[in-house]
């Protein structure tokens, strides 16, 4: 029976890097880009009905919902090559298309007058499933309608399918003071208070870190964000192939999860990928020896982490769960294993083992990679809150100056009291102490 997962894309974002995750997903299964099997498609020993349905007329549809309160993005999307991949009726386009101006109390309150429509979709889509097993929620946190919206249906879906699992990947801006929006701290802020509550597994994504890894990894110049959202495809694509190409093991996303979250509320994942490549430039072309142990370790190493953090001499891993892609052995992953545990190369929680677990998985039969392994890391690390912390401390020195609270004062939630700001921001501490207390020893005693 599969275990469906329904995606939601909202805002610029969402959409940008779903579109981007729909084709990835159409070329490893062999469907065209309006939905049909290809001929060379016959092995037949994937499961596309994760993530797919089909017609009455055989051809597969994404379960995905797009939204958006501006048009633009969608709207090339659908004039795109893919565009009659996707149900027309599980767009959401607001009527009057103005967006939410990077403003999340605006992309909040838009939700609360248009949710019955999306909730319509999501019920459908819903019922359309043999055995919904959650969503999958694609935004940004920094702009108005991926982080608001996105808010919104986070809270609503937890509150209305509690039993189902509530997964994002969230795109974190890149925090220097160049940044794109200036009200990102704000905007931050407050979808992180939604996702420590109401989701319960966040893949984070990091733009800073992302952009490093394009200059630095694939070579390229002039890096733009569809470089970016190629890196973000391969994570997400990679993340889901345990549930596309099932195996004995992390065959659903539930025995996926648990084991890396033994600690509900830390619940924030970062990534790291080996090995990059590109066709966009040639020294992204070399092709290096690629073991199994080559690939366990250099997703340790941080050039190829997909989050810019800090990590303090306390931080360590909660847990690691490789997904490792190719042709191999269960005994050379187990030699691999031994290898990294007697060289101690990452540093483990005191309070529980060091756990490094292995899920193996085939490669699309039908995409050409120079590569005998590759590997993604989905790591929980105590050292994710300092990218929390640098998020809090922005968000203190805008909130000092009373910079641009009039935009959230416009939204009837901010009206008479900023209440809101200081309890996520109360939230977000709890969730930096929380992580923190990890680190140590006695996490697991109870207090005398
Ligand atoms: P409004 O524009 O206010 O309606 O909200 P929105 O959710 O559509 O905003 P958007 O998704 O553009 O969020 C802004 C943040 O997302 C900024 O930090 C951008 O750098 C980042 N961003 C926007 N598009 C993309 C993308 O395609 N890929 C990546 N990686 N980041 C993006």
């Amino acid at each position: 029976m599969p275990r469906e997962i329904i995606t939601i894309q909202a805002g610029q974002c969402g959409n940008q890097i779903g579109a981007q995750f729909w084709e990835q997903l159409c070329l490893e299964h062999g469907i065209s880009a309006d939905g049909m099997l290809e001929n060379f498609a016959t092995s037949g020993n994937d499961r596309k009905d994760v993530f797919f349905y089909q017609a009455d007329d055989d051809h597969y549809i994404p379960r995905s919902i797009l939204v958006d309160l501006e048009p633009r993005v969608i709207n090339g999307i659908m004039e795109s090559k893919y565009g009659n991949l996707y149900n027309p009726e599980n767009i959401y386009l607001s009527n009057d298309g103005s967006g939410a101006g990077n403003n999340w109390a605006s992309g909040f309150s838009q939700g609360e007058r248009i949710c019955e429509d999306i909730l319509e979709m999501l019920d459908r889509e819903a019922d359309n499933s043999d055995s919904l097993e959650g969503f999958n929620l694609l935004h940004s946190i920094a702009g108005g309608t991926g982080s608001g919206l996105g808010s919104f249906l986070l809270e609503r879906l937890s509150d209305r399918y509690p039993k189902k699992l509530l997964q994002t990947y969230s795109v974190f801006p890149n925090n220097d003071d160049s940044s794109d929006v200036v009200v990102q701290p704000y905007n931050s802020l407050l979808t992180l208070k939604r996702l420590a509550k109401n989701a319960d597994c966040v893949m984070v994504l990091d733009n800073a870190a992302l952009t490093r890894i394009v200059a630095d990894r694939l070579h390229i110049q002039n890096p733009d964000i569809s470089h970016t959202n190629q890196l973000v495809s391969t994570v997400l694509s990679a993340s889901t192939t345990t549930l596309r190409y099932p195996s004995y093991m992390n065959n659903d996303l539930a025995s996926m999860i648990a084991p890396l979250i033994p600690v509900p509320k830390c619940h924030f994942i970062s990534t790291a990928y080996t090995p990059f490549t590109s066709n966009s430039s040639d020294k992204a072309k070399i092709v290096r020896k690629t073991t199994v142990l080559d690939v366990m370790r250099r997703l340790l190493q941080t050039k190829n982490k997909m989050v810019s953090t800090t990590p303090s001499k306390a931080s360590c891993y909660i847990s690691i769960l490789n997904i490792i892609q190719g042709d191999v052995e269960p005994t050379e992953v187990h030699k691999s294993l031994l290898r990294i545990r007697e060289r101690r190369i990452a540093q483990f929680i005191p309070w529980g083992p060091a756990s490094i677990q292995v899920a193996l998985t085939k490669k699309s039969p039908y995409i050409h990679t120079q590569h005998r392994v590759s590997g993604l890391m989905m790591a929980n690390h105590t050292s994710i809150a300092s990218l929390f912390s640098r998020t809090l401390l922005q968000y203190d020195r805008l909130r000092k100056r009373n910079a641009f609270l009039d935009l959230y004062r416009r939204e009837q939630m901010f009206s008479d009291s900023l209440e809101e700001f200081d309890n996520a921001r109360e939230t977000v501490h709890d969730l930096i102490s929380e992580y923190k207390a990890c680190e140590s020893e006695s996490y697991l005693k109870p207090a005398i």
